[in-house]
């Protein structure tokens, strides 16, 4: 089974229309590893703009969604929206919505469940904090979270998970490829246990957490990485490297 290597951008509350229109230009002009699935994450407000400006073989993300169509919910937006806007894909259960926003893994596994009945892919995120793979609970954790998402998803074809350490966002310290691996694979057989062995050999697992043009090679050669889920290099041009990996 061959899996499509899928590397996604989440800029997160970052740019300004100058800015990614600059970095959208230097992605559009780039040579792209063909067999690879690119997806760009934009602040809500900009959805509109980067599906306009990026070319249409690029990917475009949400970060969040609220999870019923409509309604009295200030400062949400919906699936609906984001389909309105051209866009196809969610970024949901991001460890800022997490930890920063305290989103529980319930109201997560309810925004799965409607992105996904109104047609949208989901990037769905999970991970372990620091104190907690260092009291050795890292399995017990991610196989909680992927189970809440797992109990909401019907059709795996438009869901990749994206096993994301919560020490190693935005901290400099990259997983080592063998840390992403252990855990990768672990996850991989949580689904043929828990899903089906058709699914675990199908999703993309893709690894989150200070990639950078320097570790991805290595990382990207390991069986059950995926991909990626970039942030901070996903700014910069680098994030073309890191599309590259494997080419
Ligand atoms: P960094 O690549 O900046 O560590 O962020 C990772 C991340 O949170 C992607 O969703």
């Amino acid at each position: 089974m061959t899996r499509k290597f899928f590397v996604g951008g989440n800029w997160k509350m970052n740019g300004d229309k100058k800015s990614l229109g600059e970095l959208m230009q230097t992605m559009n002009g780039a040579k792209l590893d063909p067999n690879v699935e690119v997806v760009c994450g934009a602040p809500s407000i900009y959805l509109d703009f980067v599906r306009s400006k990026l070319d249409a073989k690029i990917g475009v993300a949400a970060q969040n969604c609220y999870k019923v169509p409509k309604g009295a919910f200030t400062g949400e937006i919906s699936p609906a929206m984001i389909k309105d806007c051209g866009v196809n894909w969610v970024i949901l259960g991001h460890s800022e919505r997490r930890h920063v926003f305290g989103e529980s893994d319930e109201l997560i596994g309810q925004k799965t469940a409607h992105a996904l009945e109104n047609g949208l892919g989901v990037i769905a995120c999970i991970g372990e904090k620091l104190d907690e793979r260092e009291a050795g609970i890292t399995e017990k954790v991610v196989f909680a979270q992927t189970k809440v998402i797992a109990d909401n998803v019907k059709d795996w074809g438009k869901v990749v998970l994206a096993y994301e350490p919560v020490w190693a966002i935005g901290t400099g310290k990259t997983a080592s490829p063998q840390q992403a691996q252990e855990v990768h694979e672990k996850l991989r057989a949580w689904l043929k246990t828990n899903v089906s062995e058709a699914v675990a050999n199908s999703v993309r697992i893709i690894y989150g957490g200070s990639v950078t043009g320097a570790t991805c090679k290595e990382l990207a050669s390991q069986k059950d990485v995926d991909g990626f889920l970039v942030g901070g290099a996903s700014l910069k041009p680098e994030f073309v490297e890191i599309i590259n990996a494997k080419a």
